[in-house]
């Protein structure tokens, strides 16, 4: 596997697999990513991107495989403890709360208290502080998030999740419902994330949002690992063909092999 950043991962995973029943939504899956660094996780729908996350996330807990966190094997067996070990994450559906205003939703669950009441100067102040720190345009953090913007929605969302000072961030298709100027925003966003020293895991279907932001791109297909490839030495052709299975690379070929034992099985 090449690598861009330097450094050991933060995050590490060998032979991970997860089974649903019939599905093999994961089998054998490697995966890393070191501070400083954004991977993307791609593949076909239903290629296993989303079990992974889960997986990392503590949603899943996975049949075998290692997971180590700064080179410390973990058993993530919830989100709380997916959480305490600096794992942020950001789902599609954002899970924010529509009549509350910035300062409430980023602060929802962990208000700041002052002798037993809300100390609302000191969350308005913190706020605006990780709102400039990731350089965000948000018009006032006392608007209900209803009356932002999608993308605007999507960096409170981003904005919440680094509050617990992760080291880890996984973003589930952080642009998919973005107009083109919103996705710029979303996407400077995480080149921020990526230059405060956070490991930036994004999904993404967009091929150029891909190759705009990510150091590293990994592909998933039907459940496994189809390559992993450095941003700065591949190009979206090569990338396409490992997500669709029209490459010719050993990783595939043996892939493909097993998943036809597995259908005469
Ligand atoms: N909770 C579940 N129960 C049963 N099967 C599941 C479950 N979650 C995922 N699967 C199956 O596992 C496989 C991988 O699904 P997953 O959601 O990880 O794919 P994905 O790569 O995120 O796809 P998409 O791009 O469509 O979001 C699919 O075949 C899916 O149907
Ligand atoms: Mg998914």
């Amino acid at each position: 596997m090449t690598t861009t950043s330097p450094g050991e991962p933060v995050l590490s995973i060998t032979g991970l697999s997860k089974r649903f029943g019939a599905v093999q939504a994961l089998k054998d899956i490697d995966f890393d990513v070191r501070p400083g660094e954004v991977v993307a996780l791609v593949g076909d729908n239903g290629a296993g991107k989303s079990t992974l996350v889960k997986a990392i996330a503590g949603v899943y807990v996975p049949d075998s495989g290692r997971v180590s966190v700064d080179g410390r094997e973990v058993s993530i067996s919830s989100p709380a403890e997916s959480q305490r070990l600096g794992i942020a994450t950001v789902y599609q559906d954002l899970a924010l709360c529509d009549n509350l205003d910035v300062v409430g939703n980023l602060f929802l669950g962990r208000e700041l208290r002052s002798g037993g009441l809300l100390d609302e100067a000191a969350m308005e102040q913190e706020s605006w502080r990780l709102l400039r720190q990731l350089s965000a345009k948000i018009p006032s953090v006392r608007i209900p998030v209803a009356s932002l913007s999608g993308g605007q929605r999507q960096t409170v969302a981003i904005a919440r999740s680094i509050l617990g000072d992760p080291k880890i961030v996984m973003l589930d298709e952080p642009t998919a419902a973005l107009g083109v100027a919103q996705t710029a925003e979303v996407l400077n966003l995480v080149e921020r994330l990526r230059d405060n020293g956070l490991a930036v895991i994004l999904i993404s279907h967009n091929m150029s949002d891909v190759m705009a932001v990510a150091d590293r791109v990994c592909v998933l297909r039907l459940g496994r690992n189809n390559g992993t490839f450095d941003v700065a030495s591949t190009n979206v052709q090569e990338i396409i063909a490992a997500i669709t299975g029209a490459t010719s690379n050993a990783v595939s070929a043996r892939a493909a092999r097993r998943t036809t034992e597995e259908v005469v099985r």
